[in-house]
């Protein structure tokens, strides 16, 4: 089955696939990890997507469609989508992508967070450098400082945490994700809110109910 994973930034998107991932065997596709790789290797997309990124805006839908095809070439079955769909336009072109592999997508988890919350959640992010587990320095602190308890790689910030950043992308959020949540409903009402709010565990657990497995 492919899932369509979207909430706010912060929302915990990233920590619920992590959950999945390893018990579930799905494949993570998450478009920022993918951006943030290409910026680092300053690959062509890598170069175009950039100043999108740091401003916390939107890349353009032509070359994120374009990314999610190249994936879905290469990836078949158990999709686990972490950030995309992002607009209508880029929830058009999965439904017609699937729909032509045969395999149309039949629930979008949306994780449910307030607003207070999620900035929180942002500004104490801490990152492996090495394998990309997620940490929080308040709510969920590595055992040792800036070291990952997964791999001892070195844990960061990352660029687009930044206060102002955070405020952008909680707007562009609101005036462009937000929407997706309508468009699942009046699609065969496939939306599925979950509430993202307490322990991870607690919140693997409802999504775990919702998709009955
Ligand atoms: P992306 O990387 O997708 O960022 P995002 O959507 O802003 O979401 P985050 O990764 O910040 O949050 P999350 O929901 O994964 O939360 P996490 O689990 O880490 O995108 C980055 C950028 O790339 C975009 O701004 C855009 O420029 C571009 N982009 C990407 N996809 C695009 C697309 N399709 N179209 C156009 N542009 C695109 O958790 C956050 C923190 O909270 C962590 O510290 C974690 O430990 C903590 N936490 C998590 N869950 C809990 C909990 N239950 N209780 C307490 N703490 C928790
Ligand atoms: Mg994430």
């Amino acid at each position: 089955m492919n899932l369509v994973l979207f909430g706010p930034p912060g929302a915990g998107k990233g920590t619920q696939s992590q959950l999945l991932v390893e018990k579930y065997k799905m494949i993570h596709v998450s478009t920022g990890e993918l951006l943030r790789a290409a910026i680092k290797n300053k690959t062509p997309l890598g170069l175009e997507a950039k100043k999108f990124v740091d401003a916390g805006n939107l890349v353009p839908d032509s070359l994120m469609i374009g990314l999610i095809k190249e994936v879905m070439e290469k990836k078949k079955g158990g999709l686990l989508l972490d950030g995309f769909p992002r607009t209508t336009a880029q929830a058009e072109a999965l439904d017609e992508l699937l729909t032509k592999e045969g395999t149309p997508l039949k629930k979008a988890v949306f994780l449910e967070v307030p607003k207070e919350l999620l900035k929180s959640r942002l500004t104490g992010r801490r990152i492996c450098t090495k394998c990309g587990t997620t940490f929080h320095v308040e709510l969920h602190p590595p055992t040792l400082n800036r070291i990952c308890d997964n791999c001892g790689g070195e844990l960061e910030h990352r660029a687009d945490d930044q206060p102002e950043v955070i405020e952008n992308r909680l707007e562009v959020y609101e005036k462009n994700t937000a929407p997706l949540k309508e468009y699942y409903r009046e699609t065969n009402n496939r939306f599925v809110p979950v509430d993202g709010v307490g322990d991870p565990q607690d919140v693997f657990s409802r999504l775990k109910k919702v998709l009955e497995i």
